[in-house]
């Protein structure tokens, strides 16, 4: 365009002003025009296949609920409205689209057309020769061709815009965690987790924690008991650092958590989830996840010790049969036996098990109990437990409610105490729990 601007320049000063003047204005107007409605249509439909995408996956996730509730027909038309609401963006960048294109081709003509006058004027008027007029067109011509080209990368260029800026958006998220530039290094711990003055709420308004105060010493197993939605998983979570406290201190061996490296941190505290996940692949990598150089002894170890066996017996393939996405083909229980050989295997300073036996039946919770006390041994624990079978094994009983902690004490204290757990302990009884006496400190 540059070489060519130079040559219409050289061939007809008047005439190319004139190109420049009549042509360049309109195309750099309509150009802003396009880039602003360009860019706000394709964010747009960004956003809305998003939704769509969102919207399917989550009715395939949940298509048993979908099913059992009779929604398919409600889920049939939200699905239509949100691919409904793609559809209208993509015809509204479809549309910029067909006035970008065929404006900037018909500015190109008319622009040729003023000039074929301006040039023939001229040409009557002898200022301009015959053979320089037509030099002049077919060089105009070529003035085109590169416009035409840069329109369409343009609109190329636009699409991909859109998609950086959502995917920046995305990647500039801050996480809720950071780690400090000068984080250090957590030597090996003997397992100290000490709450000061811990107060958090997920949203800041709404406090789910206020002003906890516990420590747990290093090899003592500790169950936090207390009503649902009371802050349990909560305070396990900003043990290992899933969160930050909006007050106050969480030690690991007297280290604020906030000052050493996450990596440091969270390969010495095992945590074995209210919902475990695992990822498709055998159960041999699933359980491998938790730690490197694991070999098939220890994985054989550990499904012994957490009774696994009868399960990976059943299986087709054993040890290397495929789960599914979310292990979707296992029942919960067997999900939360895996995580816990999984946990057996990272071998972890200080164990955090949220509710990781609530889905098993009775026998396997014995086998349990007794993998516990092999899990538990010489490490700390932070047991979630609803089932008291569980929190009587605990040196140490916390029963969390209000907002913070209620209670502290061994379950025989606790029990002697006549309080809160002792309620639960009763009522617990009473629902034929009484089994729990087996082995434990009644
Ligand atoms: N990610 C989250 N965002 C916002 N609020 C949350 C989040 N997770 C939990 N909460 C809220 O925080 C409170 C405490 O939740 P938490 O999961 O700690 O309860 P819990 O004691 O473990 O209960 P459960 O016995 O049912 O597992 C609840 O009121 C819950 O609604
Ligand atoms: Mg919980």
């Amino acid at each position: 365009m540059i070489v060519i601007t130079a040559v219409l320049f050289d061939l007809n000063v008047v005439l190319a002003t004139w190109t420049v003047v009549l042509v360049v204005p309109l195309l750099v107007g309509f150009s802003i025009w396009f880039h602003r409605a360009s860019e706000a249509g394709y964010l747009l439909s960004r956003d809305r296949i998003a939704n769509v995408l969102a919207d399917l996956s989550e009715s395939l996730y949940g298509i048993r609920v979908v099913t059992a509730n009779n929604r398919q027909r409600r889920n049939i038309t939200n699905h239509r409205h949100v691919v409904g609401a793609y559809r209208d963006a993509n015809f509204f960048t479809g549309r910029v689209n067909a006035v970008y294109g065929p404006a900037t081709i018909m500015i190109g003509i008319l622009g040729q057309a003023l000039l074929l006058g301006i040039g023939g004027d001229m040409y009557l008027r002898h200022q301009l020769t015959l053979g320089v007029l037509v030099a002049f067109f077919l060089y105009l011509n070529r003035f085109f061709q590169p416009i035409q080209l840069l329109v369409q990368q343009y609109n190329s260029l636009q699409q991909g815009r859109s998609s950086v800026i959502r995917l920046r958006e995305l990647l500039e998220t801050p996480p809720s965690v950071d780690e400090r530039a000068d984080a250090t290094q957590l030597p090996t711990i003997e397992g100290r987790i000490t709450f000061e003055h811990v107060s958090f709420g997920y949203d800041p308004t709404r406090p789910v924690l206020e002003d906890v105060n516990l420590e747990i010493a290093p090899g003592e197993s500790v169950a936090f008991v207390g009503p649902t939605g009371a802050g349990k998983s909560t305070l396990a979570k900003l043990a290992n650092r899933f969160y930050d406290p909006t007050q106050g201190r969480v030690l690991v061996d007297g280290v604020d958590v906030r000052t050493v490296t996450l990596r440091s941190l969270r390969s010495q505290l095992g945590v074995v989830p209210q919902e475990p996940f695992l990822f498709a692949g055998s159960i041999r990598t699933n359980l491998r996840f938790g730690r490197t150089g694991i070999t098939d002894a220890d994985i054989d170890e550990a499904v012994d010790v957490v009774g696994l066996g009868d399960l990976i017996e059943r299986l087709p393939l054993g040890l290397d049969t495929v789960v599914h996405e979310r292990g979707q083909t296992l029942s919960s229980g067997e999900r939360q036996l895996l995580a816990l050989a999984r946990a057996f295997l990272a071998r972890p300073r200080v164990l955090i098990l949220d509710e990781a036996t609530s889905s098993l039946d009775l026998r396997s919770e014995t086998i349990i109990e007794r993998a516990l006390d092999r899990l538990l041994e010489g490490r700390s624990a932070i047991l979630i437990a609803h089932r008291l079978t569980t929190a009587q094994r605990a040196d140490r009983i916390v029963v969390i409610d209000e907002g913070g902690v209620l209670e502290v004490g061994t379950p025989s204290e606790l029990i002697a105490k006549a309080g809160a757990y002792a309620a639960m302990y009763e009522a617990w009884l009473a629902s034929g729990g009484r089994d729990a006496t087996r082995g434990a400190n009644p």
